[in-house]
């Protein structure tokens, strides 16, 4: 399953009479990522949603790959703030879960699991309950449980907002690498621009329920980018962007 190109066509999203997207178009090409940014209520959420299937536009169509997007496609994985984890599971099984319900052999779901928890960074907490470890360990495990799928889409919902910065620094970086890698078509929100940049290969900026402006990001994919000076060049453009777009 390659990653999937993703295609917004002028959809609008109405709750009741209010209008939260108006006449949204957007494209992401396959295995690229994307990372949206705008002030709070102006319809991040709401468009991750569409993406996925939970929300119906009201008019306009999402294409995933040229197909209308009708139901929850199956490889897509969405990932919000709050870990989303099974409690009563340890982070190896949470991680595995996915794989033991699509009946992977015992032997693949060990293997893949084991090359997930290295790759997140969570080996060595792998026998813990998700009480017995730390918030950013938890959003690792959460994202472990979708990656261990090789979903062609994942999206991604502020999934660093909660943590303090260090921990938060650590998973951007864990992130950069997983969209660098391309197996993934990648679509993050955030709040943060440093994120935005850090994660984005396409940086949207929306205002109340549209985009304001689309930027290709030059800097993405570079390393040791956050000690560039590009990069803080990069984080006072996006700035003025976001300004720009809020009202006076
Ligand atoms: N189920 C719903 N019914 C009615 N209105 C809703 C519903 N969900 C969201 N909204 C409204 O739609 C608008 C966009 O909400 P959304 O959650 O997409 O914003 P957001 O950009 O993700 O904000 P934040 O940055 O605070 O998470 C808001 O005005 C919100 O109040
Ligand atoms: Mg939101």
């Amino acid at each position: 399953m390659g990653a999937k190109a993703i295609q917004m066509q002028d959809v609008t999203i109405k709750y009741e009479d209010k209008t939260v997207l108006e006449n949204l178009s957007l494209e992401i090409a396959g295995g690229t990522s994307c990372s949206i940014i705008g002030p709070s209520g102006c319809g991040k959420t709401t468009l991750l949603n569409t993406l996925a299937a939970f929300i119906k536009p009201t008019c306009g169509t999402v294409f995933y790959d040229g197909l209308p997007l009708v139901r929850y496609p199956e490889d897509t994985a969405i990932i919000f703030q709050d870990y989303s984890l099974f409690p009563w599971k340890t982070v190896y099984e949470n991680v595995a879960l996915g794989l033991k319900m699509k009946k992977y052999p015992p032997k693949e779901q060990h293997d893949k699991t084991l090359h997930i928890l290295e790759r997140l960074k969570i080996r060595d907490i792998q026998n813990r309950y998700p009480h017995q470890i730390s918030g950013g360990q938890k959003q690792r495990a959460a994202i472990g449980r979708s990656l261990a799928l090789e979903p062609s889409v994942l999206l991604l919902d502020e999934v660093t907002a909660a943590l303090d910065a260090m921990t938060k620094e650590s998973l951007q970086d864990t992130l950069a690498e997983i969209a660098a890698s391309r197996e993934h078509t990648m679509i993050q929100v955030t709040h943060s621009i440093e994120e935005a940049i850090l994660l984005g290969q396409k940086i949207v900026i929306m205002q109340t329920g549209r985009i304001a402006t689309e930027i290709e990001n030059p800097l993405f994919g570079q390393e040791n980018l956050r000690t560039s000076p590009a990069f803080y060049e990069m984080c006072v453009r996006v700035r003025q962007l976001l300004e720009e777009g809020q009202p006076q």
